[in-house]
């Protein structure tokens, strides 16, 4: 399963497209309305750093607007994946823009017949919001598990995109269930990192290496000769 990272903050894509996991981004008109700065400036900056897809939201009511809004977020860079809101009109727009070769992010799928609309109009991924189904105490893992089987047995390439991810445990589920990517918040790709016996077993190796001050003299001399430019 591949990761995008879900938000509007560069600094927060900087810090983490380092790590060199993410595929891709997602943005909406939530997180970008969070931000200071140019939108087009933000949008065109994570694409530079994730150097894959970045979903940029439409937020036109019908569908002509809609391919309107797309074809323009689509001159901004050329990762961008267009984002179209789930409704009647959001399908129309989504053939209009697939069908001129236009990458397209359906959003805001909670249900396995959304998913099937979603495909059949060409989507590229399908959004399915993992956290907003459980805050309404319906279980998103089998929402996602039900989308994921209909559209493994539908002939279609869209790709199933895990999104409104709360906690490390949504990511395990979507990857486990199959989802081609999921997008996740920087607070929760940081608790990804984090395991009790890692921490621990890195402060003992530190220990017991400083415990043989020579071994280290040795590395050190090691880096210096192998480093020393030619
Ligand atoms: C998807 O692309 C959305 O931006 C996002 O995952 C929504 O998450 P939320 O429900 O935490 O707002």
């Amino acid at each position: 399963m591949r990761l995008f990272i879900d938000t509007g903050s560069v600094a927060e894509v900087e810090e983490i497209a380092r790590w060199g996991v993410l595929a891709g981004a997602t943005t909406n008109p939530s997180l970008l309305a969070k931000e200071d700065g140019d939108p087009a400036d933000i949008i065109r900056r994570i694409c530079e750093l994730v150097d894959g897809p970045v979903s940029a939201e439409v937020v036109a009511k019908d569908a002509k607007g809609m391919v309107a809004e797309g074809r323009a977020l689509r001159t901004l860079h050329e990762h961008v994946c267009v984002k179209v809101p789930f409704s009647a009109e959001g399908l129309a727009a989504t053939r209009e823009l697939t069908d001129d070769g236009h990458p397209v992010n359906m959003t805001l799928v909670f249900s396995p017949n959304q998913a099937l609309l979603t495909a059949e109009a060409g989507a590229t991924y399908v959004s399915c919001f993992m956290g907003r189904l459980d805050d309404i105490s319906v279980d998103s893992t089998q929402v996602v598990s039900e989308i994921v089987d209909v559209l493994r047995q539908s002939d279609t390439e869209t790709e199933v995109l895990a999104a409104s991810i709360r906690h490390p445990l949504h990511v395990v589920t979507a990857a486990a269930l199959g989802c081609e990517v999921a997008t996740l918040p920087g607070k929760v790709l940081k608790q990804m990192l984090e395991h009790p016996l890692t921490t621990s077993g890195i402060a003992q190796f530190e220990k017991d290496w400083e415990s043989r001050p020579e071994f280290g003299e040795w590395l050190a001399g090691l880096v210096a000769t192998t480093n020393a430019p030619a």
